[in-house]
């Protein structure tokens, strides 16, 4: 069985980060998304790995390698433009050859990994298994319904009026039967080829498709709140190691994790917190539910519910929470403005203004 991951897409709801940064490199509790997924694959027992890269392929390339840091090997396969995960598999086809694979998308999430899937797959040989889980907004999502035997009659990409709430969660197992599909495909209407279409093609033409309802966290971080979601529920599960030096007046309570070289002085850390390597925390408090990547500076400042990237300075800048701070930002406070307020107000109102 080979993997076939999706790196290509732009992520232009989380811009301006994904400006610089392909999404799936940004780093959830210092880790890029995309290792989540590849570690997966590869605990599932698969050595053979395809990446589809788009734009950003030659940082998807530096950072991931040939895959031997992750036990894999991985071959790239660009894709001119993002024309959908059917046309993924149409370009894949040579690499994937006539092997069974996993689909799995380079920004998702889930929790436990992929070995149940992959080994139901390998016991009961579908043509196509399926993980879906319940969401609360079925229109952003690929949606199947299940006739009364509990088998998927019908899958639909994004409907305007969803017939259930069990969405397509990103990742797929697939024998060659697929490729039939594939071949078949006509552009959707926002002119992707739609792997939703492939399955439905498969569904029409008898084949038999199993499904998993998974109930654990799952995650597609397509926005800044998905990122602080899933950054939440992995510090959630850290276990405490402190290597940098921590001095005698800091506090620190809950699971931390200080990486080597950091240096941490007169602050107060509430775990899940995460400092990366060579950072340095002055005066600060962190967390919770904070992750600083490696070679930052926070000094007179307070982060809470966040992600800093690689190299940022922040310095005197008094409270950040739910806030995602790019490489080597800069943030350091403003000349003194005298505080204004600006009132229309009403007779006999009373205003308590904080100072
Ligand atoms: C894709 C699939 C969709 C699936 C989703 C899961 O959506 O097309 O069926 O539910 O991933 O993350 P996209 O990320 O292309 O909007």
């Amino acid at each position: 069985m080979k993997a076939l991951v999706l790196a290509g897409g732009i992520g232009s709801r989380m811009r301006p980060i994904t400006h610089t940064s392909a999404k799936q490199l940004i780093p959830v509790a210092n880790k890029p998304v995309l290792f989540y997924g590849l570690e997966a694959i590869r605990d599932a027992g698969i050595r053979e790995v395809g990446i589809i890269v788009g734009s950003t392929a030659p940082e998807i390339e530096r950072a991931v390698g040939d895959g031997s840091q992750f036990g894999l090997k991985v071959t790239y396969l660009p894709q001119d433009a993002p024309r959908g995960l059917g046309h993924a598999v149409l370009i894949a086809r040579d690499f994937l050859g006539d092997d069974d694979f996993v689909m799995y998308l380079g920004d998702n999430f889930v929790l436990g990994g992929i070995n149940d899937a992959v080994e139901r797959f390998r016991r009961e040989r579908p043509h196509a298994q399926l993980m879906l889980t319940k969401v609360k907004d079925p229109h952003a999502f690929g949606i199947a319904t299940m006739g009364p035997d509990g088998r998927v009659v019908d899958v639909e990409e994004k409907p305007r009026y969803p017939k259930s709430d069990l969405a397509l969660v990103g990742v797929y197992v697939f024998s060659p039967v697929v490729h039939e599909a594939i071949a078949e495909l006509k552009p959707s209407w926002r002119n992707e080829l739609e792997i939703t279409d492939a399955i439905q093609w498969l569904i029409d033409h008898d084949r038999r498709i199993e499904s998993t309802i998974i109930t654990g966290f799952w995650k597609d971080t397509g926005s800044l709140a998905d990122m602080l979601e899933m950054n939440r529920f992995i510090l959630e599960s850290l276990d405490s190691e402190v290597s940098g030096e921590v001095s005698a007046d800091t506090e620190i309570t809950g699971r931390v994790v200080i990486g080597p070289g950091a240096v941490i002085t007169g602050s107060r850390i509430i775990g899940p917190v995460v400092v990366g390597a060579g950072s340095i925390i002055r005066n600060s408090q962190l967390g919770p539910f904070t992750s600083i990547d490696c070679d930052c500076t926070v000094i007179d400042s307070e982060i809470e519910q966040s992600i800093v990237l690689r190299g940022a300075f922040i310095d005197g800048i008094g409270r950040i929470e739910w806030s995602m701070i790019g490489r080597e930002a800069r943030l350091t406070p403003g000349p003194r403005a005298p505080k204004t307020y600006r009132f229309v107000l009403g007779d006999h109102s009373e205003v308590r203004v904080g100072v």
